[in-house]
């Protein structure tokens, strides 16, 4: 809702006509629900996995006040241009619990990317669930269409170093009941992003059609047409197609196991 959003969003447009976007994220401790009862205890950005999806559009300058509301150290690092300072990853930048740092920069290349924490263990602070999706939009726009962040993640639920549950979105399973609803005709965009931890590589596969795949969204021409695109973890790429077919379409990682586990869905 939009007054929730404006707590945590504002923008000013500048002289030269970009905008100032300022966001406000927190980190927290929350346990969330990765199945139907069943539960994780998670590091948040906002109380929620994936933390809210950053957008600017290319040359805008994008301001993110970061308050540490955890019990451990965190950061944001953010994929993209911006200067050692504003890093997140090097030694001395973890953000205390209580404390807070200002990450600034401008906004490029247009793409889709990924923002996540980078206190060490990288992997525990990953895996725990402090990740979003930065989407940079080309400031000439891309075509119209009806547009989907699809992070790929899993869960390590006792804390092996082992996924027991996988996911788009978290929630296991979650699109099969209760599918995503497209329109037959109309262009689709998926913003898919890999952080899945522990396992090498993801992977997206579509049934019944296939799909454009411009890799991390920085060109305006795809790069392949395929119905399965793998990606390493911190990988992204946007997948388009249109659908042909009204009915159910389904979806799910070509790694059988991580299907059973849960990241499978229907459009
Ligand atoms: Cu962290
Ligand atoms: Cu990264």
């Amino acid at each position: 809702p939009p007054e929730e959003r404006a707590k945590f969003y504002r923008e000013t447009r500048r002289p030269d006509g970009s905008l100032l976007r300022e966001y406000e994220i927190f980190a927290v401790d929350r346990e969330i629900e990765i199945a139907p009862g069943m539960f994780f205890p998670a590091w948040t950005f906002n109380g929620q996995v994936p933390g809210p999806t950053i957008r600017a559009t290319e040359g805008d300058r994008v301001k993110v006040t970061f308050r540490n509301l955890g019990t451990h150290p965190h950061t944001i690092h953010f994929h993209g241009w911006h200067p050692p300072e504003m890093d997140g990853g090097l030694p001395g930048q973890e953000v205390e619990p209580g404390a807070t740092f200002v990450y600034e920069f401008d906004a490029e290349p247009f793409g889709v990317h990924l923002y996540h924490c980078h206190t060490v263990p990288l992997k525990r602070h990953i895996h725990k669930g402090l990740y979003g999706a930065f989407i940079i939009d080309p400031r000439d726009p891309r075509p119209a269409a009806d547009e989907m962040v699809m992070v790929m993640n899993a869960f390590d639920t006792n804390f092996d170093a082992e996924n027991e549950v996988y996911a788009a979105n978290t929630v296991a399973n979650a699109y099969m009941p209760d599918p995503i609803r497209v329109t037959v005709g109309r262009p689709v965009r998926i913003y898919l992003i890999n952080v899945t931890e522990f396992d090498l590589i993801n992977s997206l596969h579509l049934h019944g059609m296939f799909f454009d795949v411009f890799r991390t969204g920085t060109m305006r021409t795809p790069s392949e047409h395929t119905d399965t695109l793998m990606l390493c973890q911190g990988e992204r790429a946007i997948v388009e197609t249109t659908f042909r077919y009204p009915g159910d379409f389904m979806f799910h990682a070509h790694q059988s196991e991580f299907a059973e586990l849960g990241w499978m869905g229907l459009f």
